[in-house]
């Protein structure tokens, strides 16, 4: 079973306070999505696999950790991608890819729309971004669209969380830890989490 991370730190707290005022604008809610995300990411990096390595300071050799893995970040569009520059905060080098996903009306199946990926993405650990995680129908879809591109290693970092989401990608993807902000207890008829902050990507960018 995937393990579900909330956040409890105090400074994360404050944060989702903010961000869950309406009256906090749109210039104040993108930046503090990019500081959830980036301290959200320090937690998500908890587990990374480390090599040992050896320097030399200007007093001795000191036996030094570094991290084992090569990164990538995935935002959903279009939402997740206010939450790239935080994770970039802590992750420089880690190359960023894109996915869109939109759900056919009549098959209700996910359906990729856009898609660019680092060409070495079956290699990397894959961190993928979307603030929302409500129903999980696309993150479960992203999910599964990046194993079929050979990746193996997959951590979903949303801003909050929602019952049914959880649910759905612990089902479908029993290997992937989800880490969230903050968890909220449901949704509403119109798939909004409750009570939530209203429309992330409305909100990241000043679209309503
Ligand atoms: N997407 C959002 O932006 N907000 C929600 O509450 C649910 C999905």
């Amino acid at each position: 079973m995937s393990k579900l991370f909330v956040s409890e730190h105090p400074l994360i707290q404050s944060k989702m306070a903010l961000l869950r005022d309406e009256r906090t604008g749109a210039k104040e809610f993108r930046e503090i999505i990019g500081e959830v995300a980036m301290l959200l990411s320090y937690e998500a990096t908890r587990e990374l696999p480390l090599k040992e390595m050896t320097v030399q300071t200007p007093v001795d050799l000191a036996k030094c950790c570094v991290i084992d893995t090569k990164l990538a970040i995935v935002p959903i569009l279009r939402a997740g991608i206010g939450m790239t520059e935080g994770l970039l905060r802590l992750m420089p080098t880690a190359k960023v890819g894109h996915i869109g996903l939109y759900r056919d009306p009549e098959t209700l199946q996910p359906v990729e729309y856009y898609c660019k990926l680092p060409t070495d993405i079956a290699q990397r650990t894959v961190f993928l971004t979307d603030p929302m995680l409500a129903t999980g129908g696309t993150a479960e879809a992203a999910i599964g669209f990046l194993k079929e591109k050979g990746v193996k290693r997959i951590i979903f970092l949303c801003i909050l969380a929602a019952p049914d989401g959880v649910k759905k990608i612990q089902q479908a993807h029993s290997d992937v830890d989800i880490y969230a902000a903050a968890y909220d207890p449901k949704l509403n008829d119109h798939g909004y989490i409750v009570p939530g902050l209203g429309d992330a990507g409305d909100r990241i960018f000043g679209t309503k």
